[in-house]
């Protein structure tokens, strides 16, 4: 076999899982000043997507696995030692930085979601919705009464917005990495979380 041979390495659940999850962000953060419904929505969406990929960690197939790409501290410090020199390690499936990052992303991700839920469920929405935001009656200048959601709970707002913040941040890096692997190991790895295929031996 020539170090030149395509593998395949991303199997089409992963792709799927990978734009899904992109065009989900992506909506997910340009609605998040709206507090749409398209954005609870999109939320949820991401939620389940998460869901998805800690079963396929488990349960998918070989590089989709964490144990496939969750490294020590050792092999992690060796890569990013390499990354540095003319000839990195290669590794087929995420490499020990990669895979640190895609679990730092679902965790991020993770709270992002589980924060706005909890924030529309202070709200008196969603399947969190408690009591304590149930609609008040607000009585107004003019005699007339009408009624307002409560306010939120201030705690979980302010949750949602430094997660979704942070989360872009590890996105800008992520991208920023993805940049530096492709060029480092001479190959397109955003082509290759597409096609789902990737070179057999080390670039
Ligand atoms: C990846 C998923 C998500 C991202 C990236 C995201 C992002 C954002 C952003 C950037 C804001 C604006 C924050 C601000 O400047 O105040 C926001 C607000 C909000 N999000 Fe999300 N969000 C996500 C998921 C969710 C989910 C699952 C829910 C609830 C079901 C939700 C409910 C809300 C609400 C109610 C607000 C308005 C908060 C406020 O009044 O400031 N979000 N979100
Ligand atoms: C256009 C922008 C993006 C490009 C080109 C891109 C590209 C990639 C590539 C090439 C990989 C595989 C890395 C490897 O070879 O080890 C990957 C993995 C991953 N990316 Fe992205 N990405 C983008 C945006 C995003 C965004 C916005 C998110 C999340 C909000 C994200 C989350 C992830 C996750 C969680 C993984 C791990 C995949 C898995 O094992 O399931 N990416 N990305």
């Amino acid at each position: 076999m020539t170090t030149e041979e395509k593998i395949k390495v991303w199997d089409i659940a992963i792709r799927t899982f990978h734009w899904s999850l992109v065009v989900l962000y992506v909506v997910s953060y340009l609605t998040g000043e709206d507090e749409s419904e398209l954005h609870n929505y999109a939320g949820y969406a991401v939620l389940a997507l998460i869901a998805f990929r800690i079963v396929w960690g488990v349960i998918g197939t070989r590089h989709a696995r964490f144990t496939d790409f969750i490294y020590g501290p050792k092999k992690t410090l060796e890569y990013a030692r390499s990354f540095l020199t003319r000839q990195p390690a290669h590794y087929l499936g995420h490499n020990p930085l990669g895979g640190y990052m895609a679990v730092a992303l679902l965790i991020t991700l993770f709270i992002t979601c589980w924060s706005g839920v909890e924030y529309i469920g202070s709200k008196g929405q969603g399947p969190l919705a408690t009591d304590t935001g149930v609609v008040i009656s607000v009585a107004r200048a003019d005699g007339d009464e009408h009624e307002e959601h409560a306010e939120g709970d201030e705690f979980w707002e302010e949750i949602h917005e430094v997660f979704a913040n942070l989360t872009l941040f590890l996105v800008i890096l992520h991208i920023a990495g993805v940049i530096a692997a492709s060029l480092v190991h001479r190959e397109n790895l955003a082509k290759a979380m597409v096609t789902g295929y990737k070179k057999q031996g080390p670039g």
